[in-house]
This record gives structure tokens, sequence and C-alpha cells, in this order.
């Protein structure tokens, strides 16, 4: 697929440091497009459209960042982590009032940067705007939840959530917005200052919204570098002044940051990790409704979803039928412009396809077969997905999360088999289960709930609506998400005690408004 239309070129030099746009004089890095230039030639074929540059920042650079945030939040004695709330809420109110109207400019390097189709980018964008003016109403509840007295066996308090610390923030390329967003800004209305590093794809969308955060909140609050995760998220842990790392992406690379921090049982982590959500579809299932999902699920953004469909087991009964169905309405994809809204758009991460097709290989070569005709067709960067079966369990497309678009398929019998597999896995988080009977889904349910965080009765697996709970176990995730639980995540319970004698002297606290902790202020 080649650039009809004229990409956006921008050359960015700046990055946010203690409040303001720092211009960055140093190396920089190319940013392109998963879409080849209309004029590509054999020899630059993978090569994207140039969209431009930004920063390739150094470790003084990462330092500095820290170090901003690390006064700002001064041990949290500095003037953020102890502002009335009303001064944190108006701060973010401020920031989303100057983040809509760069919607346009946002979703169009969305779609340029990471090739997500127009709708969905759009969508991501609009989501993002909901779940942070829901984060402010929520907000204000467990403010309100805070501002009374509880008198426990002689023993009056007053019960808050307090901020953490520094947190550093990086974000994921599949939704470089919503998610790493989702993340930021409860953090910083909880009180906590932040360091935040774009992911190394769907860096210049986030250019449109420096000013922004510039604008909204006071000096080193938030800290905006760009870059390589290992020449600055790296040197930032190693300091141990992180007491927070907020990471959507692989456990490898938590694992590798909190082990560099010099006392890791201080950092709470508040992760989004892989995932390997399987669909089990039993002999009853309703195959229209469960191929439907499957195709949503396993093929939505071309598979790059932490919550999309990674393994689909088939009763042996209706194997044959529904295998067909599947293969069918996948072939019906259409592949293209992500501004034409085509299903299946380029890859952008580099030698995707070829990852692709070395799972492909190695399934084939130990006994699968691609079942739909248009599975595994390239074109440039994009990969038409590719439906595996018989899979062996001895593939990497097995046991891996392949986060693009090639499924493998399985047959079972007997149902132990599939949860024998779902225990045995690395991954916990999400199960979509096709059934029409309520003993079968009640059975499920049971012997599922506690492998996994949700289970998805005939529906394919996803995280909203986004006031619900996201999470998962083993190495899909640490903490839990939602517009409520990230409020949680980024705080930790405080309490302010005294006993019935001391009364007197906590009233006049509060009345004197001698403390905004102590303070019944109800923020409606
Ligand atoms: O990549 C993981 C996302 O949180 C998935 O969200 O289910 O809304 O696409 P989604």
């Amino acid at each position: 697929m080649k650039a009809e239309l004229t990409p956006p070129v921008i050359d960015h030099k700046t990055y946010l440091l203690n409040g303001k746009l720092i211009p960055w004089s140093g190396d920089v890095a190319e940013v392109r497009s998963p879409i080849l230039p209309s004029d590509a030639s054999k020899e630059d074929e993978l090569r994207g459209v140039l969209l431009g540059s930004a920063p390739d920042m150094d470790e003084p650079s990462a330092i500095a960042a820290l170090e901003s945030a690390k006064s700002a939040y001064d041990f949290g004695r500095g003037a953020w982590p102890t502002a009335d709330a009303s001064v944190r809420i108006s701060a973010m109110e401020k920031f989303i009032e100057r983040m809509v109207p760069k919607r346009e400019e946002v979703v169009n390097l969305l779609v340029w940067e990471i090739c997500k189709k127009r709708t969905d980018a759009e969508k991501e964008f609009d989501r993002t705007v909901i779940y942070l003016k829901e984060t402010v109403a929520e907000y204000k509840n467990l403010h309100r939840e805070g501002s009374h007295i509880t008198s426990v066996d002689g023993t009056l308090a007053q019960i808050r959530r307090g901020p953490i610390g520094v947190v550093l923030c990086l974000g994921p390329f599949n939704y470089p917005l919503n998610e790493t967003f989702c993340v930021l800004l409860p953090a910083l209305l909880m009180g906590n200052t932040c360091v935040f590093k774009p992911a190394k794809y769907g860096v210049l969308l986030i250019t449109p919204l420096l000013e922004a955060f510039a604008e909204s909140f006071p000096p080193g609050v938030v800290n905006i570098i760009f870059g390589r995760g290992r020449t600055l998220a790296s040197p930032i842990m190693k300091t141990g002044k992180i007491d927070v790392l907020a990471l959507i992406g692989n456990s490898k690379s938590s694992n590798a940051l909190i082990s560099q921090h010099p006392k890791p049982n201080r950092v709470r982590q508040v992760l989004g990790l892989e995932a390997k959500n399987p669909a089990i579809i039993f002999e009853d299932a309703n195959i229209e409704l469960a191929v439907k999902e499957c195709v949503k699920g396993a093929w939505s953004f071309n598979g790059q979803r932490c919550t999309a469909l990674k393994v689909i087991y088939v009763h042996k009964g209706i194997r044959e039928e529904f295998l067909k169905a599947f293969a069918a309405e996948t072939d019906k994809l259409s592949v293209g412009s992500p501004f034409e809204n085509a299903d299946i758009t380029p890859l952008p991460e580099q030698g995707k396809v070829q990852y692709m097709q070395s799972y492909v290989d190695e399934a084939i070569a130990k006994g699968a077969e691609v079942v739909n005709g248009r599975g595994g067709l390239v074109q440039g960067n994009a990969f038409f997905p590719a439906i595996l079966f018989p899979t062996s369990r001895d593939t990497a497309i097995f046991r891996e999360e392949q986060f693009g678009p090639v499924c493998p398929v399985l047959e079972f019998e007997d149902f132990e088999e599939v949860l024998t597999d779902v225990a045995e896995s690395n991954y916990g988080q999400q199960v979509s289960v096709f059934t029409q009977n309520a003993e079968a889904a009640g059975r499920c349910i049971d012997h599922l709930v506690n492998q996994v965080c949700r289970v998805n009765i005939n529906a394919s697996c996803q995280r909203g609506p986004d006031a619900l709970p996201f999470t998962g176990r083993k190495d899909s995730a640490v903490s839990t998400l939602s517009v409520k639980a990230a409020l949680r995540s980024f705080s930790i319970r405080t309490l302010v005690a005294c006993t019935e004698d001391q009364k007197e002297l906590m009233e006049d606290v509060i009345s004197g408004g001698h403390s905004s902790f102590s303070s019944m202020n109800y923020l409606l």
C-alpha cells in the first residue's frame, strides 16, 4: 500500500522540562510511517513515508527530567502533592480543554504513524477525553469519601488516598494516546509528579499536546522526553528515585527496569502487559456469532491489541464448520489505507511482516496449514491474517503473544485439555467462551474466573467499558486500571489519627482551614 495523501512533515525539536518547552539541538531520530511512499522502488520497498523526526535524547537529559519531577514532588511536600484537590482538578480541566481542539492533528498523526484506521483513531481520541472527564468526577467522589472522620475504639481518624511519589510513565505503540494518558493523567491528579517517554512508534502524535501540558500543570509536575528506552529509562531507574513504574508493554521490559532500581521493593508497579487470550468454542455454540466475534477479536487493528484473541480452541464436533466460516469471513476483510478505514493496514514495527511469516513457517513445518486462501499475503508492510490449523503446542505461535495477524487454532474434545493449557499458560488476562448451554457456561465461569480476570460470554475480549476493572494474572498485568481503579493504583491510603481528648485541637485545625488534608471542603 502506497501513500496517496501528502504526509505532515514534522521535525519536532522541543521537550518539556520543568514547565518549559526546551529546544533540543542534539541527535534526532527519523520518524517514518508504515505506509510506503508512492514512488517506492524495489530496493526501499519497506521503508515507509518520512514523517519527520523527534529528539533522540541522552542520559543527562533523562536525569534532568527526573530531577525536575523529584524537586516538584519534594518528598511529598511540594506545592503539587500538597495542593488542594480543587487546584489539581482545575489543572486537569484546563488540560482537557486544551487537548480537545488538537483532535484533528493528533488523529491524523495517529493514522500516519501506526496505521490505526481513521475511525478507530478518532475513537481512541474521544474515548480518552471521556476517560479523563470521568476521572475528574471519580476523583471528586474519592475526595468526598476522604472528607469525613471515623471513630474507631476511641480513635478519631481521617483517611484519604495520597500520592506515592515520582512516576516513570512508558506507553505502548498500539494505543499511544489512550493507554498512556489513562495512566499518566490519573497519576498526576492524585498528586504524583511524572517523567513520561512516548513509545517507540506513535511519537509525533504527542507533540501537539506538549503546550497543553506546559500551560496546564505547574513546573516539574510533568516532564516529557523523547528517545530510546534503554538510553533514557534505564539510567532513571538506576538512580533509585522512581517510586512508581507505569508501563504498558512487555514483562521483559518491566522486569529489566525494576531490576535496575537499587530498591525494587519500593517501586509500585502499574503494568499492563502481554496476553494470550483464548476463545473456547463449544459444540453447541452459535457458530455465526462465534465467527463474527473471532473475526473482530483476532483481527481488529491487525491483532495488535493486548486483548486480542490470540489462540482459538474449537470443539472437534464443529471444527470443520467453524473453520470454514471463520476462514471465509476473514478473507472478506479489506487491506489498504487506514485513511480509508481498511480492516487490515500496514504494521508499524520494523521486521514485523517477516516475524509473522516465521510463525507461519514454523507452524507449517510442524503440521499446520494456513486455512484461509488469502492468509499470509503480503502487501507492502501489511500482512493478511493467517489462520493456522492444526497447531502443534510445540510452536512459538502457541506459546508466545504474537501481537499481530496470525492466529493458531486447536481442536478439543475434552474441556480439561483446554483448562490444562490455560493453567500452564504464562498469561492470564481474559478468555472468551462460546456456548448456548447455561450449565456449560456456568462450569466455564467457575473454572476460568480464577485463571484470568474477565470471562466474556459469547463475545470477544476487550478492555471497555472503561469503568470496568482491567487487569490480568501471571505475566499479564500488575495493578488494576479503570476510571476508578487507576486513581487507587497511583495512590496510597494515609490517615490522621488522634484520641477523643484531641478533638478540640483537630476541630480548630479544620475550622481554621490550617490543613488541606484535614479539611472538610466537599467538592461538588
Ligand atoms: O492493547 C490493549 C488495550 O487495552 C485493549 O483495549 O480492548 O479496548 O482494544 P481494547
